[in-house]
């Protein structure tokens, strides 16, 4: 699948991580603030199988103490304070359902890529309930979300279940099988990391028609040069800072 849509140039990394507390409604709510039009995020499931928007498998570094979210239910979660541990100005926050996201998202006018981050031995059910959500509540006011993953069952799952919304693969280290990779999950996208990104595989990947999108560039000078190489998008902690100075 093409991509239906230009991606934006500058993507708020978990909402605008380095700003406001990541994968929150006040950090989405600050990315908007900043100026991007896009925001990234991660979902995963708590025990109770809702689609929750958090990092980490563990809420020990953003919510306030160990606990992981897949052995925790919703409700269990939402009681966390995801906020404080970021400023005292954000004490309060709490780790949204990916539903909540959704309709800041739409208040906002935020597009999004969506990244689902599975815990171990739940792929496909994470990705078939964060579909089903997206199908259910996207406005038709936005681009329809990217579907990105580093876990290729949960994109096979997401082609499955919504071949109607684009795919992208994550990647770490570009592997040997990334075209084919690309190529059987029918996606549109190549999502690799900035570290030791061989800027060869980003023409290869344009020539053949992907969208290619960097995380995390937190650097304007290494933002503009990438986004200069043909880079697509930059997914960046940082969005005033990279928008101010590309
Ligand atoms: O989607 C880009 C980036 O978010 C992938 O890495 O660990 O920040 O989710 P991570
Ligand atoms: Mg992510």
């Amino acid at each position: 699948m093409r991509l239906p849509y230009t991606l934006p140039k500058v993507i708020g990394h978990r909402g605008a991580a380095g700003r406001a507390p990541e994968n929150t409604l006040a950090g989405f709510a600050e990315a908007a603030r900043l100026g991007v039009t896009w925001v990234e995020f991660d979902v995963m499931l708590s025990a109770d199988g809702v689609p929750v928007v958090h990092h980490d498998h563990d809420l020990a570094r953003t919510a306030g103490g160990p606990g992981r979210v897949a052995e925790l239910s919703y409700a269990e979660i939402a009681e966390r304070d995801a906020g404080s541990w970021f400023g005292p100005a954000f004490t309060g926050e709490r780790v949204p359902s990916l539903e909540a996201v959704v309709k800041e998202l739409a208040r906002l006018g935020l597009g999004a890529n969506v990244e689902i981050k599975p815990a171990p031995g739940l792929a496909t059910q994470t990705a078939v309930s964060a579909l089903s959500v997206l199908r259910a509540d996207w406005p038709d006011s936005l681009d329809p979300p990217l579907i990105s993953s580093f876990n290729r069952e949960a994109l096979a799952a997401a082609q499955d279940c919504a071949p109607e919304l684009p795919r992208g693969l994550l990647i770490e280290r570009v592997p040997e099988d990334w075209r084919d990779a690309l190529a059987r999950l029918d996606c549109a996208t190549l999502h690799p990391s900035r570290k030791g990104l061989d800027l060869a595989v980003v023409d290869e990947a344009k020539a053949a028609g992907f969208g290619v999108a960097v995380y995390t560039v937190n650097d304007p000078e290494e933002a503009r040069h990438l986004l200069g190489a043909g880079v697509d998008a930059v997914i960046t902690d940082l969005p005033d800072d990279i928008l101010e100075r590309i």
